[in-house]
């Protein structure tokens, strides 16, 4: 969602906001604006659309600065117009903002009571007017505290004042905020992506924490307004400084990268000495009688692959449900049951609020998360790491399979721990799951065929995706990153629920691309898909050599490598998502930023 920078430095930042803001794209956005302060005055520049059009702007208009604050804008109260694009200015005072004011509507009743105009449609200008009546009042600091003291929602904010250019005050609460460290100039973005290019030098504030950044100085102050310590860390240049390199997208690159995504992250749970799994920093699933998984998104699909997983292996009752449904009605769970939050970000607002509501419940809490410095990262009793590196594509690829990577590793360990699988068994499925980098390699050999296949779904309306087993979740899987990327409508069901309704969709000119591993299940899939072939439906079947071999004529397939049934999952998700990926490429669309998406939804 919405990306931020500040910078304070001595020289003009403008370009420098640009280049941060551009490294801010893969958030998702839809308008954008800069803000440079040259002495006494600020300058504003905004537009709609893509970055392109602030910097043709700029061009027409140049406004530069030493000190500057930058945003992307994932509209939410507003349409995304030049209007409503941040940053906002109310009288000395301009701010951007990431997340929603709650009570924007009462605050501003009020500020237009006292007389003031709104000039936007935006939550975000409240807090402006805010600030700027509070100024009058007390100085920066103190003025800062008392407004964020009467704001209700969820922000990240960053903000400037007239006659005070060597100053940026920021504010977290809920989405994410970073303050980076320069020589001679000082940062602030919402990410360790955004300050990047500048520093990776980065201190992450926590929640309730406010800033203020000088050209020299930052000072952390916690939410009673006591000074806080927050450590600097220094960031991988990998993490902070993610290029395309030889791939014409960040969704090629990091669908290529899965074999290293999962590699790194299996590290963390087996041992391949010893051939055994454990989860990082210890856990004892002897305890456990249950285990609630909440996610959004991909993850959430990441999620009921591991239903299949641990129930099957560990005799784990799993219950998975998206976090914003979960958060909201009031489940019924038992002390046993241990939470695990499973998010790319680790900002997702509902999976953090799901996560925060089942701590607060008194449950044991863990999170599955991407990003180790993250909010669930922090929230929770566990932190159990993917390690698949920055993913910038909207559209999660290798974050998936680095967290059905790390799923399978914890469904064994459980297996272990819960006495269901003997020393030999877990030796042999962990020596299996350490082939999977190699087998998802194997597996990216399917692209050539995916590619010409794509090029005949582009002209398809509406796709459906069929799996049975572990299969299912990866039919699910496969018709949202279709969706995502090529905006065509399509639907994952379990095969064998075909012919309870999605049966009545089958004709000469709906896509059914079959997920089907050669395992216990395959029959009784075929025999789905011989009800699709009946019908005139056109089938693609994922499968492997030995499922190839009931493949009929005109059934197109795409082959994965033969593998056992425990890292099919892994194995076969790369064939769905490099089907959409060239479907999306095919017809010319953004497939690292689909229209309307973001990557990270900060908001509920
Ligand atoms: C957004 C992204 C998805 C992602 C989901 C959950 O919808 O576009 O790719 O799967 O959020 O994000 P998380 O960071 O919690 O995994």
């Amino acid at each position: 969602m919405c990306g931020i920078i500040g910078i304070v430095g001595g020289t003009p930042v403008t370009g420098r906001l640009i280049e941060s803001l551009r490294r801010l794209e893969y958030r998702g956005y839809d308008s954008a604006g800069v803000a440079a302060a040259d002495g006494e005055a600020i300058t504003i520049r905004r537009a709609p659309g893509k970055l392109r059009n602030l910097e043709a702007v700029l061009r027409e208009n140049p406004a530069d600065g030493v000190a500057g604050i930058g945003h992307t804008r994932w509209a939410t109260h507003g349409a995304p117009i030049e209007r409503n694009a941040h940053p906002h200015r109310a009288g000395r005072v301009v701010v951007v903002h990431n997340g929603i004011i709650e009570n924007f509507a009462e605050l501003k009743t009020a500020l237009q009571a006292e007389g003031r105009t709104f000039h936007s449609d935006t939550d975000t200008e409240v807090v402006a007017h805010l600030f700027d009546h509070e100024l009058a009042l007390a100085p920066p600091l103190d003025a800062f505290k008392t407004t964020l003291d009467q704001l209700r929602g969820a922000y990240a904010l960053a903000v400037m004042i007239d006659g005070e250019p060597d100053l940026i005050l920021g504010a977290r609460r809920g989405p994410p905020l970073v303050v980076g460290y320069g020589q001679g100039e000082m940062f602030l973005g919402s990410d360790a992506v955004a300050v990047g290019p500048f520093t990776n030098r980065v201190a992450y504030l926590e929640d309730g924490d406010y800033v203020a950044v000088t050209r020299t100085d930052i000072r952390i102050f916690d939410e009673t307004g006591a000074t806080a310590d927050r450590p600097v860390r220094v960031v991988p240049a990998s993490a902070a400084l993610v290029e395309k390199g030889e791939y014409r997208h960040f969704m090629e690159k990091e669908i290529h990268e899965q074999p290293d995504a999962c590699q790194h992250t299996l590290s963390a749970y087996l041992d391949p000495v010893a051939l055994t799994a454990h989860a990082p920093g210890g856990f004892d699933f002897q305890g456990v009688e249950r285990l609630q998984i909440v996610a959004c998104g991909t993850a959430y699909y990441a999620g009921l692959t591991a239903k299949y997983l641990f129930e099957r292996l560990a005799g784990l009752a799993v219950d998975v449900e998206v976090a914003s449904e979960f958060r909201y009605r009031e489940p019924a769970l038992s002390r046993f049951t241990l939470a695990l939050a499973v998010s790319q970000s680790g900002e997702t607002a509902d999976t953090l609020a799901a996560l925060k509501w089942c701590k607060a419940q008194g449950l044991a809490t863990a999170a599955l998360v991407n990003a180790h410095e993250s909010s669930m990262a922090r929230e929770a009793d566990h932190m159990w790491p993917t390690n698949a590196g920055t993913e910038i594509g909207v559209a999660s690829t290798k974050a998936f399979t680095a967290q059905v990577c790390a799923l399978t590793a914890l469904a064994i360990t459980a297996a272990a721990r819960r006495g269901r699988i003997d020393s030999g068994e877990e030796a042999r499925l962990v020596g299996v799951l350490l082939e999977a980098p190699r087998l998802i390699t194997e597996a990216m050999a399917v692209e050539p065929e995916a590619r010409a296949l794509a090029h005949d779904l582009a002209r398809a309306r509406d796709v459906l995706y069929l799996g049975r087993g572990q299969a299912f979740p990866l039919a699910l899987e496969g018709a949202l990153k279709l969706k995502e990327i090529s905006y065509i409508h399509a639907e994952g069901y379990a095969a064998g629920e075909l012919k309870h309704g999605p049966i009545a969709l089958v004709d000469e000119e709906t896509p059914v691309i079959v997920i089907a591993p050669s395992d216990a299940l395959f029959e009784k899939t075929v025999s789905n898909m011989q009800e699709v072939a009946a019908r005139g439906g056109p089938i693609v079947l994922i499968t492997d050599a030995e499922g190839a071999r009931h493949a009929a004529g005109s059934m197109r397939t795409l082959l994965a490598p033969a593998c056992d049934p425990l890292v099919a999952p892994l194995v076969f998700a790369p064939a769905i998502q490099l089907l959409a990926y060239h479907v999306g490429v095919h017809k010319g669309l953004d497939v690292d930023q689909p229209r309307n998406l973001a990557k990270s939804v900060t908001v509920e």
